[in-house]
């Protein structure tokens, strides 16, 4: 990983302006936000800040309003959650540049914070447009990205402004930063990865790169399907991509090739239909599936083997569920092998990083999530990292 200054490397801000880039991609139902997480992520970043007297312009995106004014996607609407949240008074700006912006600085005092309106309302964001870079940059003195789940995206708050200003990672951006350089960067080996999720076309990329990274390579979730079919395992009328099994040989034979082992289910829990509790429930080889029969989630035993792989690594990288676990009982691959790994991370033989929107409810659910070494709460970003790309706004932070 290329080196980035944090909040450490950032010297006297008494007075200074601070563009802070955060990710305040909440949801919200009736007009309240529903989950405060990314707001809490990013409350130490702004009130370190704050507390060392910089005055403090919060930069956000919210929604996809793609270039317009959308009401429901005004960053006014969260406002109020922002000021909980951070237990300060947070004043609203409904511009990101200009003499609005300019005005609402000349109002605040050093430590006061301020939110200003969703930089996707302006067409320059999206496309980078250094002209908008300039003139949000005009109304501060340095630049914190705190939004690592916006990191994948190149766009003048992610990326431009940290071309025209001294830039820094906030805290949350730094944590994810050193947690992902443990997980693949400069892992302690052997690494395990465990990759689920419905579809292996969402994930292609993460499981190409992976088979290159890692010594393990656990594949789960209805992705499996597709692999076990490329090996000719009849998978009955399971979610499977058929016309992606020759990808799927590609990518064990690259693995092969690297010194990766792939592992896929060699029992399953079937169902001849998808519901909770269905009576038609069976544990089986996964040679016996039936025609009728659809895989939903790894067998027990199965499991167990794969928490003896987990008890020889390192480290483990995880995205994706095992099975269904959103419908009882698919959920018992997923929990099981969880509370393996973070066992193993609790006593320390085990670094443990897992990341996505589904993984985290799954760990969530699990009841886990403390015992992980690291938990992302980005989505796309996640991914992209998993794919070995770099992240534009990362790469902005290290130039
Ligand atoms: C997210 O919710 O994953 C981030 O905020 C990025 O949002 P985007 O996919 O609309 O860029």
């Amino acid at each position: 990983m290329s080196t980035f200054k944090t909040l450490d490397d950032i010297g006297d801000v008494n007075g200074k302006v601070a563009l802070v880039r955060v990710d305040f991609n909440v949801p919200m139902k009736d007009g309240l936000v529903t989950d405060d997480t990314r707001i809490r992520t990013a409350m130490p970043t702004i009130l370190e800040l704050a507390e060392k007297g910089a005055k403090v312009l919060i930069l956000a995106h919210f929604g996809r309003p793609k270039g317009e004014r959308v009401p429901t996607m005004s960053l006014s609407l969260v406002v109020n959650e922002v000021a909980k949240v951070l237990g300060k008074e947070v004043m609203f700006v409904p511009e990101i540049a200009g003499d609005v912006v300019k005005q609402a600085v000349g109002i605040l005092r050093a430590g006061d914070i301020a939110l200003l309106e969703n930089t996707r309302f302006w067409k320059g964001e999206e496309k980078n447009d250094p002209e908008l870079a300039a003139a949000v940059a005009a109304n501060g003195d340095l630049y914190v990205n705190d939004a690592f789940s916006a990191a994948h995206r190149a766009h003048v708050s992610t990326e431009g402004l940290a071309k025209v200003l001294p830039a820094y990672a906030g805290r949350s951006m730094q944590a994810e930063l050193e947690a992902l350089e443990k997980a693949l960067g400069k892992p302690e080996k052997p690494v395990a990865a465990v990759v689920g999720g419905a579809k292996v076309s969402s994930k292609l990329d993460v499981l190409k790169h992976l088979v290159t990274q890692v010594d393990h390579l656990i594949i789960g979730g209805g992705m499996a399907n597709t692999f076990l079919a490329a090996k000719g395992v009849n998978v009955g009328k399971s979610l499977c991509e058929h016309d992606l099994t020759g990808t799927a040989d590609d990518i064990m034979a690259n693995a092969d090739a690297s010194g990766c082992t792939v592992h896929l289910p060699y029992e399953v829990v079937v169902s001849k239909e998808f519901a909770a509790n269905p009576p038609s429930l069976r544990t089986c080889n996964v040679h016996e599936v039936a025609e009728d029969e659809m895989i939903l989630d790894v067998g027990p035993l199965a499991v167990e083997a794969l928490g003896d792989v987990l008890k020889t690594c390192r480290t483990l990288v995880w995205n994706g569920p095992l099975g269904a676990f959103e419908t009882v009982p698919f959920d018992a691959a997923t929990v099981a092998l969880a509370k393996t790994a973070a066992a193993l991370s609790h006593e320390g033989s085990l670094i443990s990083v897992a990341g996505g929107g589904d993984t985290v409810a799954a760990l969530n659910h699990a009841g886990v999530s403390q015992d992980f070494s690291y938990i992302s709460t980005a989505g796309g970003a996640f991914l992209e990292w998993m794919e070995g790309k770099e992240l534009p706004g990362v790469a902005a932070l290290s130039a």
